[in-house]
Formats: C-alpha cells, structure tokens, sequence
C-alpha cells in the first residue's frame, strides 16, 4: 500500500498553489456535494471519513456545532486547515488512517458520519471493516451518509471510472491503495450496510440531477 506521507503526487509538489485551488473547483463542479450535503441531518457532532479538503465540511459548518474530519493526505488536510476549515468554530481535521483513528473512538459518539467517494480508494475487505466500525462508533438513530459512484448504469459507470482513472493515475491528485481504486454497486454497500443493523435508502443522485457521473448516496440509519 501506497503511504501517503510519501507518496510523491504532483500537487505535493506545488501545495498551496493554483493546482489545490483548481483542484478544489474541478471537484464541486463534477460532483454534487450541494445535494450530499442536503442530505446531512443535523447533529451534535458529524465524523467526515476521508475529509479531502473540507468541502463537505464548509457546507455544513453553519448548522453542525461540532465537525472532526479524518484524511490520511496530510497535503488535503493542510488545505482543509488553511483554507476551507479556517477559522470555522467546532471543526477540527485529523491526519490519519480512518481505521487507526476509528479503533480510538468509543461506540455511539457520533450523531452521523459521511463517506463521501473515500470507500473506494481502499480493498473491499477493508471498505468492510470501515462501514462496520463506523456503525460501531454511530450513535442510536445515527445516520450514516455514504456518498460514492455506483457501477450503474454501465455507461455512466465508465465515465466515472475514466474521471477517477485520470485523477488517481495519471495526474496523481488523490491517493488510495497503490493508487487503485475498488468501487462497489449500491446494492452491495445497501447489503452491508443492512447486515450491520441500519435502514437503507438508495438516492441515485446522477438520476435525479441528470448527471453524466454514476453519483449515488446510500443512506443507513442505525434503529
Ligand atoms: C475523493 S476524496 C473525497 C474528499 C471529500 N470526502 C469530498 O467529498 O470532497 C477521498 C478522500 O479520502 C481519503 N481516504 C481514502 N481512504 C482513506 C483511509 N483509509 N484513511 C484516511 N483517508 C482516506 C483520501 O485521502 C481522499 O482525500
């Protein structure tokens, strides 16, 4: 596995510069995160897996009086800290792995916790284990937010993957599991989400918004 404290991407190379902001607007304008945020109930404290860098988290700030994002990309976390997350009450970002930090965590603590498009940057055995302990750590009635791109329709699906491929491969502006990606359908993370206790609901955001993007949320709520 590629760490990524080492990992030579391209932005690490010009952090701060024009390329982080790019990067920043190239992201809300493929990706519906008005919507996914919409869909954040509101909470005491909201756990973001995977926080990239604090766009979710500036959309919701205002209503969520306690926010801690988690990233294991200490160049995200810097630009969250420095430019997105700056100077909002209540929010802290944390470098780390989102298993090491969860392990920490005691059960229910959480009101709701978000995965927006992080999943998918880790093996499916350890996406598992990432959606059971979030459970874990959700408090009764909690809701968990799992934003990702679903493998249908085959069409939009490929144009989902080329975007990532793109990003992660060859421009290198993200980093998963040795710069690999390992999306799921909806229905698989509905299922596991079902067998770890929650209520689900499928949105396919790229169908309400007719988006070219496969964007889906599947929302689970811990009865
Ligand atoms: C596509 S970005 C999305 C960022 C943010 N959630 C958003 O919606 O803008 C996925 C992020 O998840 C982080 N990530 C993926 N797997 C992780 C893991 N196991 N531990 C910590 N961070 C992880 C990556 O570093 C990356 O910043």
């Amino acid at each position: 596995m590629l760490h990524p404290s080492t990992a030579d991407t391209v932005s690490s190379r010009f952090m701060g510069s024009w390329i982080d902001r790019a990067q920043t607007r190239i992201r809300e304008w493929l990706t519906p995160l008005d919507r996914v945020a919409a869909m954040i109930p509101d909470c005491d404290h909201l756990l973001e897996l995977g926080c990239g860098q604090g766009i979710l988290i500036r959309k919701v700030a205002a209503r969520i009086p306690r926010i801690t994002g988690v990233d294991y990309d200490p160049r995200k976390c810097a630009m969250a800290r420095e430019d997105l997350c700056r100077g909002l009450p209540g929010v802290t970002v944390v470098q780390g792995e989102i298993l090491t930090f969860l392990a920490a965590m005691p059960d229910h603590a959480v009101g709701c916790v978000v995965l927006a498009d992080t999943l998918a940057s880790n093996p499916p055995h350890v996406q598992e284990r990432i959606l059971a302990e979030s459970v874990r750590v959700l408090a009764r009635s909690g809701t968990l937010v799992l934003k990702i791109m679903d493998t249908t329709p085959v069409g939009k699906f490929v144009c989902s993957r080329l975007l990532s491929e793109l990003i992660y491969r060859v421009l290198r502006l993200s980093v998963s599991s040795d710069q690999r990606l390992f999306h799921q359908s909806s229905v698989w993370y509905a299922d596991c989400l079902a067998r770890l206790g929650l209520t689900t609901q499928l949105a396919a955001l790229h169908r309400l918004l007719n988006h070219p993007f496969s964007h889906a949320v599947v929302l689970g709520v811990r009865v």
